[in-house]
């Protein structure tokens, strides 16, 4: 598989406002990270709340400048290139844990889902088109009808495909997720992500997927790096990581969930 994207020694450091100035004040929430995504794979990035997952989605999309480090999209460098960084922007698109994150209340979806085509210059006459297209990819139907709703008439699993519909709309390469199911009712959460995975395979999309949960991870993901305080712990194929974790931390994550720790499914085997 071909490398798409590249990250080299990512750094972002953070000064919390206190009273005292002192190093004490500075959080370092990403420390020097590197890695690589392939055409097509899903690598998950996972680690407990406050280890830098959602900083790495900002510094990717340039949505925070990074102290240091270079970020590459088809070997080509994309921050200090602005030619490069709007190429990458079309091609590489967020779905958020919270959809109204993506999604404005006061739109309709269809101006939702229209306002990346404007933005990117797609011509008028085929944008319905193509809505209509992406509305069927992420299953709302009957599409004409969701289009002329706003989201509040939607349910949550119904506005987080809004919201992936909008992300899909540009054709991109690349989407990070962050945390796509975690706010969803757990009876919606599987519909979700399967969904995802099938837009995956049918686009060819490359994926980075963003949880603190190691479970969905192994659903997902064919990749995955462990994230502690903004360093990369481990790396390696998502199965070998989580069966066979080299780091005394990664164990530790895997024990905070009951069904990938063995000694609970024994206990459940037992009762
Ligand atoms: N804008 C900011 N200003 C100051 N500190 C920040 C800012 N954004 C993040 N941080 C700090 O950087 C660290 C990493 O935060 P980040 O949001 O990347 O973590 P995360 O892994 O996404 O956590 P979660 O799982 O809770 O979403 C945390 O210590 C956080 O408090
Ligand atoms: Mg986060």
């Amino acid at each position: 598989m071909s490398e798409i994207l590249r990250v080299e020694g990512l750094t972002k450091t953070f000064s919390k406002k206190g009273i005292f100035r002192s190093d004490s004040n500075f959080v370092k929430a990403v420390n020097d990270v590197s890695f690589s995504l392939s055409r097509g794979e899903i690598l998950a990035i996972a680690g407990q709340s406050g280890s830098g997952k959602s900083t790495i989605a900002k510094l990717i999309l340039k949505a925070i400048e990074p102290d240091s480090g270079k970020i590459f999209f088809d070997g080509k460098e994309i921050l200090d290139n602005s030619q490069n960084l709007e190429k990458f922007r079309r091609q590489c698109q967020m779905i958020y844990q919270d959809p109204y994150d993506s999604i404005n209340p006061r739109m309709k979806i269809f101006d939702i889902i229209n306002e990346p085509l404007e933005i990117h210059d797609v011509k008028k006459e085929e944008r319905r088109k193509i809505i209509l297209e992406t509305l069927h990819l992420v299953k709302l139907e009957p599409a004409e009808e969701i289009l002329e709703k706003f989201p509040h008439m939607l349910s949550g699993g119904q506005r987080q495909r809004v919201a992936i519909a909008r992300a899909l709309v540009t054709d991109p390469r690349i989407i990070i997720a962050d945390e796509p199911v975690s706010m969803l009712d757990v009876s919606v959460r599987g519909e979700i992500l399967e969904l995802l995975n099938e837009i995956q395979k049918k686009n060819n999309i490359s994926f980075i997927y963003i949880t603190h949960d190691l479970a969905t991870s192994k659903y997902f993901a064919d990749r995955i790096l462990i994230l502690l305080s903004g360093k990369i712990m481990e790396e390696g194929n998502v199965d070998d990581v989580l069966t066979n974790p080299k780091h005394e931390y990664t164990q530790a994550l895997i024990d905070a969930i009951p069904q990938l720790n063995p000694k609970n499914l024994y206990k459940e085997k037992n009762n």
